[in-house]
């Protein structure tokens, strides 16, 4: 129940948090819309004003032309009214006409002029009071854009550790099944092999017991059986020890502990590996050396198990600051990032618990492998951090 509201919750924040970004990313957009449809409309603004502006200057060249010409039909009429005797009444009245009519264009000029000159100063203030805003919209648009990039690599962040976190509690929780599932596969082991064969020999050393005064050669053949038995139950036993953790690590080092599971592998099955030590191996820190005999182990179990490759190549390289692991096969191959068949199942546990244990000793593994083109797999290990001599 808990577990669910905590993933509910998880998964909200999640939502909420991705949800907040895109929402911001939005108004970012809509507040540079505004910035643009300002930005346009000062160009018209600009574009009218520049407009007005030539039909004033029209205007107001035709206001002076109009004026001069009123001046001279006035002159004119005066001139004809002084000498009335040499010009007709219908000259007169022509005269006053005339001035009259250039009176009337001038006019209509005048209250042009004047409404154009009103029209230019409207659009200026607009024009100021918009270029205002553009500015204003720009530090928005450049403030926002800053303040956004700020949160939204915030959040991202948020989002990335709560995702993180939830990987890590899938690790844990497959963690704990994986070694769930090997305390299963070491009790079953023990229960069906020595467990078994332990009850039996109780079984047989009382029917011995029992023998001894009545036959003594079948109680001595049952004793040869039973020593026969301890000391396959023995082998059985050292094999597990040697699977739960190979002491000769410690004693004899990882070369011949490698070489040991090298022999065990081929009573196996028919793999034949080819193993090569290059340079002088040194002794290096334990839990580092279990981590890099356990990658080998599995990097083999898995050729032996999947890749139906008839030869395997193993190679140990000591270099002054580096040590490294290849491991090539020449079998099927598979597909590296895709989910594999028996994940669901199985788990899938080997691949993955390679690639924690290469991290953990500060070591980068590389897995290369195709379908139809065999799989290699390269192991490298610093050996400045992980040297015996380094570690008190
Ligand atoms: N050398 C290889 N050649 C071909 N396929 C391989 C090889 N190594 C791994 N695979 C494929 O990758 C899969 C995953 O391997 P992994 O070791 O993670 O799991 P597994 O071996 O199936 O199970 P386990 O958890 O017991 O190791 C295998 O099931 C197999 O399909
Ligand atoms: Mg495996």
């Amino acid at each position: 129940m808990d577990e669910k509201i905590e993933e509910f919750s998880e998964k909200t924040l999640n939502c909420i948090l991705r949800e907040t970004v895109d929402a911001m990313e939005n108004s970012k957009t809509q507040i540079f819309d505004i910035y643009e449809g300002a930005r346009s409309e000062v160009e018209h603004i600009q574009m009218d004003i520049k407009e007005v502006k030539e039909k004033v200057y029209e205007v107001i060249e035709k206001v002076d032309r109009l004026e001069v010409e009123e001046q001279a039909a006035k002159q004119k009429l005066v001139r004809v009214s002084r000498n009335f005797k040499s010009y007709t009444e219908s000259d007169i009245q022509n005269c006053y006409e005339a001035v009259k009519d250039v009176q009337i264009r001038l006019a209509i000029a005048r209250e042009q002029e004047e409404h154009l000159r009103h029209r230019r100063d409207t659009l200026e203030i607009r024009l100021r009071k918009l270029a205002a805003t553009v500015e204003k919209s720009k530090h928005l648009v450049v403030k926002i854009g800053v303040v956004l990039g700020y949160l939204s690599s915030q959040i991202n962040a948020v989002v990335t550790q709560i995702e993180m976190l939830n990987q890590d509690k899938m690790l844990g929780v497959q963690v704990i099944k994986a070694q769930e599932t090997e305390r299963l596969r070491v009790s079953r082991e023990i229960h069906d092999g020595p467990a078994q064969t332990i009850a039996n020999l109780i079984y047989q050393s009382s029917i011995c017991e029992r023998m001894i005064d009545i036959d003594s050669d079948e109680a001595k053949a049952g004793l040869q059986e039973i020593r026969r038995q301890i000391r396959h139950c023995l082998g059985e036993v050292r094999r597990i020890i040697f699977d739960l953790r190979p002491m000769s690590l410690d004693d004899l080092g990882l070369v011949a502990t490698v070489d040991q599971f090298l022999g065990k592998l081929k009573t196996r099955g028919n793999l034949s590996v080819a193993f090569n030590v290059e340079g002088i191996e040194v002794k290096i820190n334990q839990y580092v050396e279990v981590s890099i005999f356990r990658i080998i182990q599995e990097a083999l179990n898995n050729i032996y198990r999947h890749a139906e490759s008839p030869s395997a190549e193993l190679r140990l390289i000591y270099g002054k600051e580096y040590m490294s692991v290849v491991i090539k096969d020449i079998g099927k191959g598979f597909l590296v990032d895709q989910p594999h068949d028996n994940e669901e199942q199985n788990g899938c546990f080997g691949l993955m618990g390679m690639k924690e244990r290469a991290a953990i000793i500060h070591g980068q593994l590389l897995i290369d492998s195709k379908p139809g083109c065999g799989t290699e797999i390269r192991l490298l290990v610093p050996l400045s951090e992980v040297c015996e001599s380094d570690i008190k």
